[in-house]
């Protein structure tokens, strides 16, 4: 690590929720479930829901946001990368779209679809094109319209989600003790059985039949998952930690992905990282696919909990399957 020339770091942070909140009373009078079962199992309280428009809206406000709070012109981007599992269509990308809304003229971009573990992955690939010292502006934007994805008579899967979006600016730094430092990032097919969403693709295009079975819905087997992603987060941020030698209590915070607080807490205790090292926003939204880690980051560091030189842990799983964990050090 120490042999790289530049490292990518983290300059500025933008976020967007949409203002309309589903409490967890609202699916009390739609489905047979209660506030007590889903804040008990699930730690949610409320999440956000996007009326009108769709996953480039979430994007581009967290954008503008972030343009805005740096005082900085939409034509400096380079690249743009939007990670997310609802786009608004298949093509084109999302990544596209943003950049039209929000102005950024010399940008070239693209979206990443890895699930829930897709703003670990768009982070990574941002940072190794800044890295390669070609780019000095990459925008990383997470963003997910889950309710255009959700069945709301599924019990089971409707009161986990909420809409989102946040983003970061990356930039290149002499100073290589901040910022970027490193990654372990998987994936495994074989999880896709498990957690998917089967109809609208080449393996089933649109139909009545499609429609009619639900197949334009999230599936998942919710236990198998909520193993998975203990053990897959835990194991792959234990190991990026002795990799880079670092104990529990180096690490200032503990970014996990917000899918269920009791996934989260698991994970903090095996990784042997107090509950107050723990980032968590999952109450107030959901899970909100692409945008929770970096939502996390964006809220943590404006009530000023995240200080420059902050060693930081993200880690996330999602379908695919795909997970890792990034180890970064907060350079703002
Ligand atoms: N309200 C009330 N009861 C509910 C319910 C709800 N919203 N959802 C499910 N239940 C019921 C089940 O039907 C089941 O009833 P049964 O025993 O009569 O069949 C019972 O609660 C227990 O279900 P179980 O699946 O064991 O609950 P759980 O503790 O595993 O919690 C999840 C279910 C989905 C919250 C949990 O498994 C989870 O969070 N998994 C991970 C999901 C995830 O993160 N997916 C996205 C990946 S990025």
């Amino acid at each position: 690590m120490s042999e790289k020339k530049v490292s990518a770091v983290i300059t500025g942070v933008g976020m967007y929720v949409p203002e309309k909140v589903l409490d967890n009373a609202y699916f009390e009078s739609i489905v047979d479930t209660t506030d007590e079962w889903i804040r008990t199992r699930t730690g949610i309280s409320e999440r956000r829901i996007l009326e009108n428009g769709a996953t480039s809206n979430l994007a581009a406000e967290a954008a503008k946001d972030l343009l805005k709070s740096k005082n900085m012109k939409a034509e400096e981007i380079e690249v743009i990368i939007v990670a997310t599992v609802t786009p608004d269509m298949f093509f084109p990308a999302t990544a596209c779209l943003v950049q039209e809304k929000i102005g950024a003229n010399n940008a070239w971009g693209f979206d990443l679809s890895a699930a829930c573990s897709g703003f670990l992955f768009a982070y990574q690939t941002g940072c190794s094109l800044i890295e390669s010292g070609k780019y000095k502006k990459v925008l990383v934007i997470g963003a997910d319209k889950m309710s255009s994805i959700v069945d709301y008579t599924d019990r089971n899967n409707c009161i986990l989600f909420g809409d989102a979006g946040a983003a970061i600016l990356l930039e290149p730094t002499n100073d290589t003790s901040i910022g970027y430092q490193d990654s372990l990032l998987r994936i495994d097919g074989s999880g896709k059985e498990i957690l998917n969403m089967k109809g609208g693709g080449s393996l089933n295009p649109p139909s009545h039949e499609t429609v009619d079975k639900g197949m334009h819905y999230i599936f998942q087997d919710g236990k198998t998952v909520f193993k998975f992603a203990v053990k897959g987060m835990a194991e792959v941020s234990l190991d990026i930690m002795q990799k880079n030698g670092l104990k529990s209590e180096d690490i200032a915070y503990l970014v996990p992905h917000q899918a269920n607080l009791r996934i989260i807490n698991a994970t903090a205790e095996r990784m042997g990282i107090d509950k107050e090292k723990v980032m968590i926003n999952i109450n107030k939204y959901g899970n909100t696919t692409a945008a929770t880690i970096p939502l996390c980051l964006v809220e943590y560091y404006r009530d000023g909990k995240l200080k420059k030189g902050d060693k930081i842990i993200l880690a996330a799983f999602g379908a695919g399957y795909t997970w890792g964990a990034s180890y970064l050090v907060w350079g703002m």
